[in-house]
């Protein structure tokens, strides 16, 4: 821009200009994705003023209460990214099925899947809620016949990832796989402005997520770091630690990339007991965070395995997510290898 600043649009444009072969279609693509962020952003901030709060009276297909915004949101991501010929098709947290570009549109290479409102729990409270987007490339014949099975590629795959952060200030936080930048929108001018370059998390940390009401369901690794992490300076780990939780994945990992911190919804038993793998999402929350929080030199982890070479099964499959500052997420995947070890033993 004429003040130096550098747009969203400029920052893609530049990146993409060192691609062999780069068509503009992806920078085409995640323009329309950050004009869906965009619309949600102004309907969050607009709140009871637009009528967008409360619950929508169904559920989705994870048997969740839907709430107006989550319903609203995904018909925004569907709408604005429908029409212009990037995509083959779209995957979302709220929708059973794949949903492949209609008929009436061009269909294109790529695959989009999303959380369209994360942490939808607190809009109706006014806290921090998310927009959560992964692109992959469409294999195969899945142009013509984009099916399920087409999206069931590990994280890895991956083309890029972003969240955008409905917070105090609306901020679009991206990684195509050269590190993770962080945008701001300015309302003024309805930009999002290049703010936070090149984030990275810090190695260590003394700050801990977790949702501690779930406590007598967690498996006895989890259960040991967190002990550890409350028995602060007169435990093992010889200082104290400080905790959050604020339900929002988005916020999480955006306080994650800013000051560092593990945050974690592991398997637990009254997971197990419902046949659950987890509570988080593979394909729409796990999958795009873990790129964005390695791309910053995090780890993430089920503790047991790297969610990116997890092969999905299942559109709607959960997993187990630890992640954040590397040395503390390896520290809680050493407990689980040494209790798995013991338990074969
Ligand atoms: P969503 O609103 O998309 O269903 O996601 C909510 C997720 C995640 O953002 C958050 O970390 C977690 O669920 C909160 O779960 P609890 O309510 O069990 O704490
Ligand atoms: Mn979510
Ligand atoms: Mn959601």
């Amino acid at each position: 821009m004429h003040d130096g600043r550098i747009t969203i649009t400029q920052f893609i444009i530049e990146e993409q200009r060192h691609i062999e072969n780069a068509t503009g279609d992806f920078t085409s693509l995640l323009n329309d994705i950050v004009t869906a962020c965009k619309v949600i952003s102004d309907l969050v901030n607009h709140g009871a003023l637009v009528g967008v709060l409360g619950a929508a009276g169904t559920e989705n297909v994870q048997g969740e209460d839907q709430k107006k915004l989550d319903v609203i949101s995904n018909d925004v991501f569907l709408r604005s990214n429908e029409w212009a010929g990037h995509l083959a098709a779209m995957a979302s947290e709220e929708m059973e099925e794949v949903y492949p570009i209609p008929a009436r549109y061009p269909r294109g290479k790529y695959l989009l899947t999303f959380d369209p409102l994360d942490g939808s729990s607190n809009i109706d409270v006014n806290v921090s809620v998310g927009t959560i987007f992964s692109i992959l490339r469409c294999p195969g014949e899945c142009k013509t016949h984009p099916s399920a099975e087409a999206f069931l590629q590990p994280g890895t795959e991956q083309v890029c990832a972003g969240y955008a952060l409905y917070g105090p200030s609306t901020m679009l936080v991206l990684t195509t796989g050269n590190g993770v930048n962080g945008f701001t929108l300015d309302q003024n001018i309805g930009e999002f402005i290049l703010t936070h370059p090149n984030m990275t998390i810090p190695e260590d940390t003394g700050e801990f997520a977790i949702n501690a009401s779930n406590m007598r369901f967690w498996e006895a690794p989890v259960k040991r770091y967190v002990d550890e992490c409350l028995a602060g300076s007169d435990g093992p780990r010889g200082r104290d630690f400080n905790m959050r939780w604020i339900a929002s994945m988005v916020a999480e990992v955006h306080r994650i990339l800013t000051r560092g911190g593990i945050f974690m919804y592991p398997l637990d038993e009254k997971m197990k007991a419902r046949g659950l793998e987890g509570k988080l999402r593979l394909m729409y929350e796990a999958n795009p965070m873990s790129f964005i929080i390695e791309q910053a030199g995090g780890a993430s982890s089920t503790g047991r395995e790297r969610i990116m070479e997890i092969k999905p099964k299942d559109l709607h499959q959960r997993v187990p997510v630890i992640l954040g500052s590397k040395h503390e997420v390896e520290r809680v995947e050493a407990y689980h290898k040494e209790m798995d070890t013991d338990a074969a033993a």
